[in-house]
């Protein structure tokens, strides 16, 4: 398949790009950087040994799409990652946050359907799940779309929109998959995670407090009604998301569809940052803070919809995960910023 990426130079799409290459796909990435590096794509090139190519520009402008499509199509997918994702800034920003993450798939679909793709694979998020007692998620939980921020508003709309299109566009394949807390990072440490400013995500947060370059973890509350006291969340390895995608787009059935992507096990805070303080070999100072607003005790889901209808599951640990993502945190302290 030749597929094109965007959104492929962000943390997910670009070990999602090395998981098509290495399973025998071509991959081409559309992505405006504005939260992302080209040297992740040009990393990826060094990582599968083939030179990656890399569109500049906001996929949310029906011309930019069709331009790439003219470059470098015919396209048989889209695999869309394309979007504004920090929670906290979505509440101050709903405008940006819905006119880009909507914007993306509008312009996408619009291009993708009239050049003819056959699958469309969107980026969604396991936040759209609402009742707690459901846990774990599966695809049939209740989901809501009056959701605590406009980002996981817009990714709960974008579903929306999807089914939608899918049900007119028979012929044409359209999968949500919705990740669970992506962490680690390419066993290489050439590529992983690096969010601009403070992280607001708990493991690039520990990862720097490794480093050195933050002085200690902040755990947002550990009277949770949770073994622990602290959060619990299922914490997938993207290199396992990565195939995950790949899986989903080797198995497209026509229509809609939802899965998954998750490891079903739940990991506490605590429990994570020991995890980091093994691989790292260094003792992480901590502090207990105030619950964060919004969050919620513990999420994680069912994967056995992804196992049995994409033959895909997560197999990598939390270790795996804490071990990778100290190599890329060590190798490039200032992400690629330090390349
Ligand atoms: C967050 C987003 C979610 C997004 C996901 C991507 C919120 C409310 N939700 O999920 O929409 O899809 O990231 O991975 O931001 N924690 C600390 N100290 C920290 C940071 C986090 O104790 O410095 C705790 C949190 O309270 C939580 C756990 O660590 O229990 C995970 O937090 P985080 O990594 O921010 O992910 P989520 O909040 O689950």
């Amino acid at each position: 398949m030749r597929v094109l990426l965007a959104g492929g130079a962000g943390y997910i799409g670009a070990h999602t790009a090395v998981a098509l290459i290495e399973a025998g796909h071509e991959a081409v990435v559309l992505d405006d950087l504005s939260n992302s590096s080209a040297v992740a794509v040009e990393r990826v090139g060094r990582i599968t040994g083939t030179t990656v190519p890399l569109v500049i520009g906001d996929a949310a402008e029906d011309a930019v799409v069709a331009a790439a499509f003219d470059d470098h199509g015919p396209f048989d997918a889209i695999v869309h990652l394309a979007a504004f994702k920090a929670v906290g800034e979505s509440t101050q920003k709903p405008l940006e946050y819905y006119a880009n993450n909507l914007g993306t798939t509008y312009a996408l679909l619009r291009v993708g359907i009239a050049r003819g793709i056959r699958s469309f694979l969107f980026s969604s998020t396991g936040t759209v799940y609402s009742d707690p007692a459901d846990l774990p998620f599966t695809e049939t939980s209740t989901t809501s779309i009056d959701l605590s921020n406009a980002y996981s508003k817009s990714k709960r709309m974008n579903e929306v929109v999807l089914e939608d299109v899918a049900r007119v566009n028979p012929a044409l394949s359209v999968t949500s998959l919705r990740y669970f807390n992506p962490v680690g990072a390419h066993p290489s440490g050439l590529i992983g995670e690096d969010p601009t400013g403070i992280p607001n995500n708990l493991m690039p947060y520990v990862a720097r407090v490794a480093v050195g370059s933050l002085e200690r973890v902040g755990i947002f509350g550990d009277d949770y009604d949770t073994p622990d006291g602290t959060g619990q969340r299922d914490y997938i390895h993207v290199v396992d998301l990565a195939a995950g995608h790949v899986a989903a787009l080797e198995n497209a059935q026509p229509g809609y569809d939802v899965f998954n992507l998750g490891t079903g096990s739940p990991v506490s805070v605590l429990e994570l940052i020991a995890a980091f303080e093994r691989a790292s070999g260094r003792e992480l100072p901590r502090e207990v803070l105030p619950r964060r607003a919004g969050d919620v005790a513990a999420t994680y889901c069912d994967p056995a919809k992804a196992q049995a209808e994409l033959h895909w599951q997560a197999t990598r640990t939390i270790d795996d995960a804490c071990r990778d993502s100290w190599n890329w945190q060590s190798q490039n302290p200032a992400g690629y910023a330090s390349a």
